[in-house]
């Protein structure tokens, strides 16, 4: 079986983190360039799906993107979400410290719920920055330490002016993929080991 063009498949992604955060509209920014300024709270989830090429092998990946909602009322099936994804792009606003507190509620259930699956953590409205009455909340370093201690990457984007909105969808497809080649070169490692069990021949000798 060829790895390389079986990897050529569909993944599938959600977005998750607290309501308003922009979630919905990073991802149609992504689909198809739209913004919306309204807010319609997201209901249970739904999903969208574009093909792209990976930057590192030229790959053409079909990204199926789970919007979720953020209000505490929809958590439950958020988390039964989280079990049929393959990666997650982890979102809060800048400009509203309380999203950025509660990452670690987040966290928490995406490690209760998955099995250490790859996640991006995403720092959106950054066209509010400069913002006289509604602006930056969060600093830059604030989520780079946030990310660091976790060990995850960390990007800063807008759904207004689409900064960074591909770079973050092609960077959790390159992690996805690359924690799919290595659990699969594991368990082809594991089934070496399990036929070496059954056929015990001895390896010849090399004579070099
Ligand atoms: P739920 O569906 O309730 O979980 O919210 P959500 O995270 O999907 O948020 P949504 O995309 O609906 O955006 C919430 C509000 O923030 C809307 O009024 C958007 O117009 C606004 N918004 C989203 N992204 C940005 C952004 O990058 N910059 C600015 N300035 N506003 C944004
Ligand atoms: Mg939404």
């Amino acid at each position: 079986m060829n790895i390389e063009s079986d990897f050529e498949t569909l993944l599938k992604i959600c977005i998750i983190g607290d309501s308003s955060v922009g979630k919905t509209n990073v991802l149609f920014k992504f689909i198809d360039g739209q913004f919306s300024a309204l807010h319609v709270a997201t209901i249970g989830f739904d999903y969208k799906s574009k093909i792209i090429t990976l930057p590192s092998t030229k790959q053409k990946i079909k990204l199926q993107i789970w919007d979720t909602a953020g209000q505490e009322k929809y958590m439950s099936m958020n988390k039964s979400l989280f079990q049929r994804v393959q990666g997650i792009i982890l979102m809060y606003d800048i400009t509203n410290r309380e999203t950025f507190e509660r990452l670690h509620i987040w966290l928490n259930l995406i490690k209760q719920m998955t099995n250490e699956i790859p996640i991006i953590l995403v720092g959106n409205k950054l066209d509010l920055e400069d913002n006289e009455d509604h602006g930056r909340i969060v600093e830059y370093s604030e989520g780079e330490d946030f990310a660091k201690e976790n060990e995850i990457d960390f990007y800063e984007v807008s759904a207004v002016s689409g900064e960074n909105i591909d770079i973050i969808f092609t960077s959790i497809a390159e992690k996805v993929i690359k924690n799919l080649k290595s659990e699969r070169l594991l368990s082809v490692e594991n089934i070496q080991i399990d036929d070496k069990k059954d056929n015990i021949k001895p390896r010849k000798k090399c004579g070099c």
